[in-house]
């Protein structure tokens, strides 16, 4: 279909609209509940996909705001219906909300679906709820805008700025160093999260938020406003305007999303200093468009882009400093050399549209491509023996010393093993040792956790170490630091390299070179891979199951095969 959608090509119009007894019994319960003919009658259904709930901090205003949304859409002439779906709350959901990504991404999916909308807001922001929403919402294929929750304010303790995750690390190290007092890291605890919102450092939320508005998923400079700023309400209401007319105009994700949008969304990743998560998250998005995408990419992109967010954990300040020195607009604009300004958006508009006459105003908030934060971009993806299809490291956020190196390996077999050993005081361990964890990938932990920040160990804090190269199957929070080397695929749990790794093996790293080397021989690694033995599954039944059968490895986004765009989803028969 061409231009402007009419009120009978609305998906919705085929359950109001028609004169039979099904639509009959639409209609008479939606007057059960007070609406009446004028409420729809020609009128967009707009489904407000919600990830509000009590359990997530990050998510505590989404309440409220999923009525500005509705503001919006009724002053644009559509039909606002909320419809909750689950919040993902990072700090509570076990053992990872990784696990539950994809169930988040089929609720949003079906949820569309099966019910009468035409055009979606989708309400997210906490770690894992901006991909499950987007890759639902990509799936479903009608309109959608991304509303992002934004992120707290900062954080505040004796008048330091502290940042959520990052000092949490920070602290705890120093606390078992015993350089902190239980009352202090009680006033910390009091003082680290001041508002509602997402984690405020460049953590995963921070960083795919980012990357839904460079996708063209949300509105301009939206992703940087602080939950609490009084912007944020405002910009709800203009989403729920705006994704009326998106429906008129069937902008659908489609649309937006072409390999030109993910470079300029992968380069804006490489440039905030983004997540390490968001390559997992941002291959299975362009996936699920139909789009090839590999960790090469990253990589070749990586080398092409600096860093230019100076924000916590790679540099200094916190989103609420992001914020005031312009936001996601000003970075891309110091960005648009290397972006294609072409790329469509949901405001209708071009991406470059969208950045017109954004300025910095803190230059040393974002810096300038000639004069970056760090010469090369967040993430860099290295292969080897070790990791044949790749694994990733953020240069930006490790001890510079450990990105040539080769040490010998101390091997964990999973979480509780290296747990128990870090805490020995006779570990023979040295600041030059290689900690390996096992076991934490997406069937293996299951669902990737964010281990791989293993603690030093408790014998080497004493000595004030506090970086050390660490690798592992796993993934580690955005708001992580350290010279940590993850989402090693093949995973451990399914018989990849890392499970043949011994105490006392050799590894060599060069980042400058992308590599990562196992200096055991081919011929001893081939006799251990004969002795070795495939773990049981871990669950028996219900949804894990599910996922253990399906689950993709890392390299390739940890979707489900079954979610693959295999070809179009009939519409529901209404009967
Ligand atoms: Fe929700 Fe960090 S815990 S964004």
């Amino acid at each position: 279909m061409t231009g402007r959608k009419r009120a009978e090509d609305l998906r919705s119009h085929r359950w109001l609209g028609v004169d039979d007894m099904r639509s009959f019994g639409h209609r008479s319960r939606l007057r059960g509940i007070g609406y009446d003919a004028a409420d729809w009658t020609g009128k967009p259904l707009i489904g407000i996909i919600n990830t509000w709930s009590e359990i997530n901090p990050c998510h505590a205003h989404l309440r409220s705001r999923a009525e500005n949304v509705k503001r919006g859409v009724l002053q644009a002439g559509g039909f606002p219906i909320e419809l909750p779906a689950m919040s993902l709350a990072e700090t509570f959901v076990k053992p990872t909300t990784m696990l539950y990504r994809n169930m988040l991404a089929m609720e949003t999916e079906e949820l569309l679906r099966s019910h009468p909308i035409d055009g979606a807001v989708l309400m997210g922001g906490c770690d894992k709820t901006t991909p499950g929403l987007i890759m639902g919402a990509i799936s479903m294929g009608i309109p959608a805008i991304y509303v992002p929750a934004g992120p707290m304010l900062r954080g505040n303790w004796k008048g330091e700025y502290l940042g959520s995750g990052s000092d949490v690390w920070k602290y705890w190290t120093e606390k078992r160093a015993g350089n902190i007092s239980d009352e202090e890291w009680d006033e910390i605890e009091g003082g680290i999260a001041r508002s509602f919102g997402t984690c405020m450092v460049m953590g995963t939320a921070a960083t795919m938020m980012a990357i839904a508005e460079a996708l063209g998923l949300s509105l301009p400079g939206a992703s940087s406003i602080p939950a609490a700023d009084s912007n944020h309400p405002r910009m709800c209401t203009n989403a729920g305007r705006r994704i009326v007319d998106m429906v008129w105009e069937d902008l659908t994700p489609a649309k937006i999303l072409t390999p030109a949008a993910f470079d300029n969304a992968i380069k804006v990743h490489m440039a905030m200093g983004g997540s390490t998560n968001a390559i997992i998250h941002v291959v299975a998005m362009a996936r699920r468009a139909g789009l090839p995408m590999d960790m090469d990419t990253f990589d070749k992109l990586s080398r092409q882009v600096p860093v230019l967010a100076n924000v916590r954990p790679s540099g200094k300040y916190l989103m609420e400093d992001f914020f005031y020195a312009g936001g996601l607009r000003a970075l891309m604009q110091n960005l648009r050399e290397k972006l294609d300004l072409s790329c469509m958006t949901v405001t209708g508009k071009t991406i470059g549209e969208n950045i017109e006459g954004a300025k910095v105003h803190l230059p040393d908030v974002i810096h300038s491509l000639n004069d970056p934060v760090y010469e090369e971009g967040a993430t860099a993806v290295l292969k080897g023996n070790l990791a044949p299809n790749g694994c990733v490291i953020k240069p930006a956020a490790a001890d510079k010393r450990f990105l040539k190196h080769r040490g010998k390996a101390i091997a964990f077999e999973d979480y509780n093993h290296m747990m128990r050993e870090i805490e020995r005081d006779d570990l023979d361990v040295t600041p030059d040792h290689i900690l390996v964890l096992k076991n934490a990938g997406p069937q293996g932990g299951p669902g990737m956790p964010e281990w791989g920040m293993l603690p030093i160990p408790k014998r080497l804090l004493g000595q004030g170490v506090r970086d050390m190269i660490r690798i592992s199957d796993g993934r580690m929070s955005g708001t992580s630091y350290g010279a940590c080397i993850l989402h090693v695929a093949p995973e451990s749990f399914v018989g990849g390299p890392l499970a043949l790794v011994k105490t006392g093996d050799e590894i060599e790293i060069d980042v400058d070179k992308r590599s990562i080397h196992l200096h055991v021989s081919d011929e001893e690694l081939a006799r251990r891979k004969a002795a070795w033995k495939k773990p049981a599954p871990k669950y028996p039944r219900g949804y894990g199951a599910l996922y253990s059968q399906h689950i993709g490895q890392a390299d390739q986004g940890c979707d489900f095969d079954f979610l693959a765009p295999l070809g179009p989803i009939p519409e529901p028969e209404i009967h």
